[in-house]
């Protein structure tokens, strides 16, 4: 027995000795350090509104811990399932530039990690800093598998605004009382939408609005006359939010993790995968004021939930007895409010964007309604007519393969997906008024996983068009292994003629809210080798197909080749 144990701690420190080596190469590398974590995902009782159930969290933490980096760092996350689902992580917002394999999402850079087995995630944050987050990217995992990753400046480089006195993590999330799974296996099942959320949450927190919630509040002190910058994640499943916090404004410095130039306003609005830096002043009268979230319904036929989820920004020195002062939120579908703030949006400094282009992309986005093929339609085919709700890109609803793309596309595996992800819809109309086929009768899209390969340095212009075929509403539209430049957006449908472009000072950013029956334009420099997701952050309309996804080539040059996978990439 004795010797059996000398073994194995001879193995283990073996084991350990190779591991270092190893990382040492990689840091000499960059020159950056490099920061471990160990996340375990698990399940844990939970209890929130009167209500207990197991949650699926990282280390046991509702929102899980906060992933802490300097710009240019690696970071090494070892991640051990040990519960019974399928699980990825994404590090939403960093570019993964040559790490694809790292990227997260299940089924198009890897297969998931199953039970009782692990994968390290190895990357570095080059030349990025700012918030972001990691979530769970399989399933809908993502509502209780979150957390921040902030990345600060190297040592010395200061903010481009005054240091605030402190800083704060600021999550949104969505929680239901009945289990996720469950519910996430009952909405596709019926082929309608999904149940409205319990309660919006920040930091887990529902606040006293909802039952049984009234001590169930997050609460930050500040001191007055001081500057708090709130660095604000949604991390929510299905909706939209408004934030704002009673008589205060804020200053936007910081959009997707990119500084822009400051812009006071009283109101934001952050989609599922937006990230904001905000920064707000202490300078009203000593008192409790309340931080709110309410939803932004910008879909009209979508059943929100509209109680608002309530936080406390207290001044020391109020009284413990005071009440919290209410915050004004706007109209719930207030499209004002949310083109205030985007084009208050713009870059720090100037970047004059490339303006010849070698891709011209024209993708529409919305919902769909598909024929039934089931054999009991009252169960399977809850919406309009017998029919089942389905989203598409130009049409095309996107179907997840049986391995990964990426494992498909290196290893050329043939069968996995197809090259003919179309660069304009099937037919040009009215996309935001009228539908090709006399909705609701017949809104069919065709499924499939296909795929558009892009020239490794192809600058491309991407027009994201959102349809009213179902239902014209808001979208995130995120995209992996890149950030892009939002050079134009409007409502109604794209017309070349009309647009307006900034190509002088458009923001930076990896998540983009296309007006609801408008369009957004995008340009990016297509230059990081391997698979790349584009898709809508709402996980149900990512569920239903609104989705596609990029194969960026390799290039010739030094650096511009995807690397080997990992050894310990995870079999499907
Ligand atoms: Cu934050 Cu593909 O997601």
């Amino acid at each position: 027995m004795a010797n059996l144990i000398t073994l194995f701690m001879l193995w283990l420190s073996m084991i350990s000795a190779i591991y270092n080596v190893k990382l040492i190469a990689h840091g000499s590398i960059e020159g950056g350090s490099t920061r471990f974590y160990d996340f375990k995902v698990q399940t844990k009782r939970d209890t929130k509104l009167c209500n207990s159930k197991d949650i699926i969290t990282v280390n046991g933490m509702f929102p899980g811990p906060v992933v802490y980096a300097q710009e240019d760092d690696r970071i090494i996350v070892k991640v051990t399932n040990k519960t019974p689902f399928n699980v990825t992580i994404h590090w939403h917002g960093i570019r993964q530039k040559l790490s694809c394999w790292y990227d997260g999402p299940s089924l198009i850079t890897q297969c998931p990690i199953q039970s009782g087995q692990s994968f390290t995630y190895n990357f570095s944050v080059v030349q990025q800093k700012g918030t972001f987050f990691w979530h769970a990217h399989v399933s809908w995992l993502r509502g209780t598998v979150h957390g921040a990753m902030i990345v600060y400046p190297k040592a010395g480089v200061p903010y481009p605004f005054k240091f605030p006195y402190q800083e704060h993590v600021i999550i949104l999330g969505e929680y239901w009382l009945q289990d996720l799974q469950e519910i996430e296996n009952a909405t596709l099942a019926s082929g309608g939408p999904p149940p409205k959320a319990d309660a919006y949450t920040i930091n887990g927190h529902p606040g006293p609005n909802y039952n049984c919630s009234a001590n169930d509040v997050y609460q930050i002190d500040v001191i007055p006359g001081k500057t708090y910058l709130l660095r604000l994640i949604n991390a929510g499943l299905n909706t939209e939010n408004f934030f704002v916090i009673a008589n205060h404004n804020l200053t936007i410095v910081e959009a997707d993790a990119e500084y822009t130039k400051p812009f006071t306003t009283d109101t934001v609005m952050i989609g599922p995968g937006q990230t904001l830096g905000v920064l707000v002043s202490a300078n009203q009268p000593v008192g409790k004021y309340s931080m709110a979230v309410a939803p932004y319904e910008s879909g009209k036929v979508v059943i929100y939930q509209n109680v608002s989820a309530i936080a406390g920004f207290n001044y020391i020195g109020a009284p413990s007895d005071s009440l919290s002062l209410p915050a004004k939120l706007p109209k719930l579908d207030d499209e004002m409010a949310v083109k205030t703030v985007m084009d208050g949006l713009r870059s720090l400094n100037q970047v004059n964007v490339f303006k010849e282009i070698d891709k011209y992309l024209f993708i529409t986005i919305g919902l769909n309604v598909q024929k039934c093929h089931s054999k009991t339609p009252k169960q399977n085919c809850q919406v309009m007519h017998n029919g089942v709700l389905a989203a598409s890109m130009n049409n095309i609803t996107f179907v997840n393969p049986n391995i990964s793309i990426l494992e498909a596309y290196y290893k050329k595996i043939k069968g996995t997906y197809t090259e003919d992800f179309p660069d304009t819809p099937p037919k040009f109309y009215d996309f935001v008024n009228g539908a090709p086929n006399n909705i609701p009768y017949d809104t069919q899209s065709l499924n499939g996983t296909r795929i558009k390969v892009l020239k490794y340095g192809s600058r491309v212009q991407l027009i994201l068009q959102d349809t009213g075929i179902v239902n014209t509403e808001n979208h995130p539209m995120h995209f992996h292994g890149h950030s892009f430049y939002v050079v134009g957006y409007g409502t109604g449908n794209y017309n070349p003629l009309t647009a307006q472009f900034n190509l002088v000072d458009p923001p930076y950013m990896n998540t983009i809210g296309v007006p609801t029956g408008g369009w957004a334009a995008i340009r990016f420099v297509a230059d990081n080798p391997g698979v790349w997701f584009l898709h809508c952050h709402i996980d149900i309309h990512k569920s239903w197909g609104l989705g596609m996804v990029f194969i960026v080539n390799n290039g010739k040059g030094e650096l511009e080749s995807l690397p080997h996978p990992p050894p310990d990439l995870p079999q499907c």
